[in-house]
């Protein structure tokens, strides 16, 4: 079970209909695990855009409401890019436990993006693991996590 002290923060999770089931599957494991988890939609299979429920997640992570975010939507792609357009987030499309160790350890990743036609259960169960457990390093990583800017 991770130990991270972002436990004891809200997390938010959302998807849009292309990451559903997976997005299902890590709220559970959240749960699970005993994080604070908002589940932010969509709960339908029906077709939706995934940029309304990026918004959701990088505003509510940008203004402090949440410690960390997931997002799931067909490849991740599209909840990457929208996630990054806002302030202090560092959203992360991971497809392996060490591409997520790595952007927590030094790129602070603070939304973790997945997308469920891409990645299994098994690997997406270790990335969620990793992103959960997985300190920041800082040190020269921060500072490099400081010259990164809005064009
Ligand atoms: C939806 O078909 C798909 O485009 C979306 O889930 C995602 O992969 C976009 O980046």
């Amino acid at each position: 079970m991770p130990t991270s002290d972002a436990k004891t923060d809200l997390w938010a999770i959302a998807c849009d209909h292309g990451g559903l089931n997976l997005k299902n599957h890590l709220h559970s494991l959240l749960k699970k695990w005993d994080y604070q988890v908002q589940d932010l939609g969509t709960d339908k299979a029906e077709s939706v855009d995934y940029p309304d429920f990026a918004i959701k997640v990088a505003k509510g992570v940008a203004a402090g409401e949440y410690i960390r975010g997931i997002l799931v939507c067909g490849t991740g792609i599209g909840m990457s890019m929208t996630a990054n357009r806002f302030e202090s987030v560092r959203a992360a499309l991971c497809t392996s436990a060490y591409t997520a160790r790595m952007a927590r350890a030094h790129n602070d990743a603070n939304i973790l993006c997945l997308g469920e036609r891409v990645i299994g259960l098994g690997e997406a169960e270790d990335i969620l693991k990793v992103f959960c457990e997985q300190e920041f390093e800082g040190d020269r990583h921060a500072k490099r996590i400081a010259k990164i800017k809005r064009g």
